[in-house]
């Protein structure tokens, strides 16, 4: 058999996506088995899937010999110790974003994988969304001259699950969870040149009754080649998930908005069944996505990685790159404890996690 054998630890939001992405390549990937901790929400996802095997501990899926590639989509606080546990079980490690808490973390997950053999793939899926995808495209063709400024933006109304909201589990706030994709997206964009410094705004805007996390940011990278790029982070919009960029080079701009771009503008009196993700409501004008998941560019990550088990692809995001965000999300947090940009290299050792550099700054 040609596809690789996923098996998905976690079985809510993103464990979804990524089954419901593998089920759209038949030819090159199959989960053939999930673990979660709730016996009946491993076989409830097992079943929804069409999966052989469901187990409620990570270890027993990791001892599956059917499985050669573990998909890992629970909670950021778990990420390191399940990729270190998966790669001394000799499965290649899918890690969702972001990569871990701690530098200190990411090194221990690279060093692990690579004594036992196996890749370390980092899961942005902005590298595969195709119009994102286009952009790069047009700007590495030259469409746009030397490209000096990059802006990513991803804003909703704040996460579906409470771990997001606990500092503890999650590390930290939107920059956490948001930026880290804005931060590699602008750093990909620009062909992966070295981050000289960072500065981040950041506040809790709305939810402080909820967490002791940060709501709301704006992050401004300094590139080494010059260029800037900008990341909005926000868990205050309502009405569903915004994600677009803005490229500006000195011949030229191009901008792209990933879901209400490709949204069908509609109004409803009585509403319907689903808009987008993190919509609260489909009556009055809304924008219902169509093909979500490979508008996110889901099915086109799962393909890649699949391929580069197989020696076909080589990895484009890997865990050197969740590394490099990693050391941005410190440098940002840090930023807006000291109000001032921080340079880099900036890896301040024994912090438990980024958040604390905000609230501690060094
Ligand atoms: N790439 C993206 O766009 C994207 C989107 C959403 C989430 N994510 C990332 O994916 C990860 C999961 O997020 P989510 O939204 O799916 O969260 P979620 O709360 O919807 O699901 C988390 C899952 O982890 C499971 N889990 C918890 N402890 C476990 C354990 N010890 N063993 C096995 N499973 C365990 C839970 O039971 C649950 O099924 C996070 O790191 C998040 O940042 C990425």
């Amino acid at each position: 058999m040609s596809q690789v054998r996923i098996g998905i630890l976690g079985s809510r939001f993103q464990a979804d996506c990524i089954a419901a992405a593998a089920k759209a390549l038949p030819e090159e990937a199959e989960v053939v088995a999930v673990a979660s901790p709730t016996t009946a929400h491993a076989a409830g996802f097992a079943t929804r899937h069409g999966i052989p095997r469901a187990y409620t501990d990570h270890r027993e899926l990791l001892r599956d010999p059917a499985v050669e590639l573990v998909w890992i989509t629970v909670p950021n606080r778990l990420h390191a110790q399940m990729t270190i546990d998966a790669a001394k079980a000799g499965k290649h490690v899918v890690c969702e974003k972001p990569l871990c808490l701690t530098i200190e973390e990411a090194d221990a997950m690279i060093d692990a994988c690579r004594q036992a053999g196996v890749l370390l793939l980092y899961a942005e899926e902005l590298f595969f969304a195709p119009k994102y995808v286009k952009a790069k495209q047009l700007a590495d063709e030259g469409a746009f001259g030397r490209v000096h400024l990059v802006k990513q933006g991803e804003k909703h109304s704040g996460p579906h699950s409470e771990w997001f909201w606990d500092v503890e589990q999650s590390g930290g706030g939107a920059v956490m969870d948001l930026a880290c994709h804005g931060i590699a997206f602008c750093w990909w964009f620009l062909g992966k040149p070295t981050i000289a410094s960072v500065y981040s705004q950041m506040a809790t805007q709305v939810h402080h009754e909820r967490t002791q996390g940060d709501d709301e940011a704006v992050t401004i990278i300094e590139f080494g080649n010059g260029a800037t790029g900008m990341v909005e982070s926000s868990w205050n919009r309502l009405g569903g998930m915004d994600d677009c960029i803005e490229v500006f080079g000195d011949k030229g701009q191009t901008y792209a908005d990933l879901l209400m771009g490709n949204a069908l503008p509609t109004y409803s009196e009585v509403g319907f069944g689903y808009a987008v993700e993190k919509a609260a409501t489909t009556r009055g004008w809304s924008y219902p996505v169509f093909e979500e998941h490979w508008n996110y560019g889901f099915p086109q990550e799962v393909r890649h990685f699949a391929r580069c088990v197989r020696g076909k692809e080589t990895p484009i995001s890997d865990g050197e790159t969740g590394r490099v965000v990693q050391e941005a999300l410190y440098a940002a947090y840090a930023s807006a404890g000291l109000g001032r940009k921080v340079m880099l290299p900036f890896r301040p050792k024994g912090i438990a996690k980024p958040i604390d550099l905000w609230r501690a700054p060094p």
